[in-house]
């Protein structure tokens, strides 16, 4: 890309499909980053919490959407209503607290209060000051334009025009809900899991579908056993020792193979096939969960075998430990990423501590797994500023134009050895937001074909 040319005249470039190629620029430039924060954020159905978070009149939840804070609230009604986080006076946050509940909110700088429904209820010295010439309902708390649940997640969106939550979702991003709605009578954990990376958001994006990773990347996950290697005789060479060292061939299996699901707006689901996971573990426990047989038959063939990896466009990632993590771009290298976590309201004491554990452990400032993946992140994210560093492209090439798309239950779906489909995809929709088309366009636009 040249350098005096705007980014929006260049999305070709910056994407090409075609060759698996994606331009650097597009993980530091604050101009991109701005063009993402208006046709992407501004426009796309984004989550905020889930029901269980806020049961009661009066609970509130902060909750990004893009780069504006909004307060999820319970109303007098039990209904939810979603309002930004500023005051209409002179711009204040009226809520400090992360979440909580209250009676109001009141503006802790001049004091204009607020009701659960983001009406302006009282304003000091309105008659003193203000000759009671202030009309109060001129001036409520800004309303998102659109909130919705699906299955007890709750969405908005700040685009009126933006098609209904559940045809936003479609099949594949549906699925992918379902796959946490469906591990029981589920409820959040108190408390959600914040830290920061020195990141772009699109690289703890994409990471979502990489399945070749792991073998390098968390090798010290597999070597103390917080992942179950694969049986010895998969591996190629026999390079891989019971410590993991002497690593000289990647030792996941060559029949281990991807489950990809592409919908419309850029939604994927990519992950290993249960059976095929089941194998590699040898015998012994699958790194996998397993739905009860009824489940999966409401889940699906394809729901109930693709063992996790669900990515609802721009930033939900719902993972197989029955949690929902959110990637919050605060600027072109930072990255606030946040873990909620889920259980089965009827599970025992222990059940439930295993459960948080085992969150706890994986993923979240504490867990292994994201403390490797976070130094890949930031690293290639440092990367992409560099003068000429930059001019070398991100290769997503895996598979690239080999895999047939089957079109079945309502799902886009490819089976094939590991592969970088859904990530190829998932930078396709990104362009194709950044076109800023109408809906219909932008529906059409990505539209899943017969191949990848
Ligand atoms: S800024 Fe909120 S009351 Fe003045
Ligand atoms: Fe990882």
């Amino acid at each position: 890309m040249k350098e005096t040319t705007s980014p929006a005249d260049q999305l070709d470039e910056l994407v090409s499909v075609e060759r698996g190629e994606i331009d650097r620029r597009i993980f530091s430039d604050q101009e991109i980053f701005d063009m993402e924060m208006k046709h992407i954020f501004g426009r796309a159905w984004l989550f905020l919490c889930h029901e269980t978070q806020i049961p009661k009149r009066g609970d509130f939840f902060e909750a990004p959407m893009g780069s504006d804070n909004v307060l999820v609230v319970r109303q007098k009604d039990g209904s939810i209503r979603a309002f930004l986080n500023t005051c209409s006076h002179r711009g204040n946050a009226v809520c400090r607290a992360e979440e909580g509940n209250v009676r109001n909110f009141m503006c802790t700088y001049h004091g204009w209060t607020f009701g659960l429904d983001g009406e302006l209820i009282g304003v000091p010295g309105k008659s003193i000051f203000y000759k009671d010439k202030l009309d109060l309902s001129k001036h409520p708390l800004r309303k998102v334009a659109q909130l919705d649940s699906y299955r007890g997640f709750v969405f908005a969106t700040f685009d009126e025009t933006a098609p209904p939550l559940e045809e936003y979702l479609g099949p594949t991003g549906r699925l992918g809900l379902d796959l946490l709605a469906e591990r029981g009578d589920i409820e959040a954990v108190p408390g959600v899991q914040k830290f920061v990376v020195k990141t772009n958001w699109k690289f703890t994006v994409d990471n979502v579908f990489d399945y070749y990773h792991p073998q390098i990347t968390h090798m010290s996950a597999f070597a103390v056993g917080l992942i179950p290697a694969p049986a010895d005789d998969f591996v190629e060479g026999g390079a891989m020792t019971e410590t993991g060292a002497n690593l000289e061939v990647p030792f996941l299996p060559t029949d281990l193979h991807n489950v990809v699901m592409v919908g419309e707006y850029g939604h994927a689901i990519s992950g290993p096939d249960q059976d095929s996971l089941e194998v590699t573990a040898g015998g012994r426990e699958p790194f996998a969960w397993r739905y009860k047989p009824e489940t999966q038959e409401k889940l699906g063939h394809h729901g109930s075998r693709v063992a996790g990896h669900p990515h609802i466009f721009p930033t939900t990632w719902v993972n197989a430990g029955g949690q929902l993590s959110l990637r919050v771009p605060r600027s072109p290298g930072v990255t606030e990423i946040w873990w909620f976590s889920f259980r089965d309201k009827n599970a025992s004491p222990e059940e439930k501590a295993a459960t948080l554990s085992a969150q706890i452990h994986f993923f979240g400032p504490a867990g292994l797994l994201e403390q490797e993946d976070g130094e890949n992140w930031a690293q290639s994210t440092l990367q992409t500023r560099g003068t000429v560093s930059r001019e070398v492209p991100q290769l997503l090439k895996m598979g690239l134009g080999t895999s047939e798309i089957v079109k079945d239950d309502g799902l886009a779906i490819i089976d094939a050895p590991i592969n970088e489909h859904a990530q190829l995809w998932t930078y396709h929709a990104w362009r194709e937001w950044l076109r800023n088309p109408t809906w219909e366009e932008l529906r059409q636009r990505t539209m899943p074909g017969d191949r990848l």
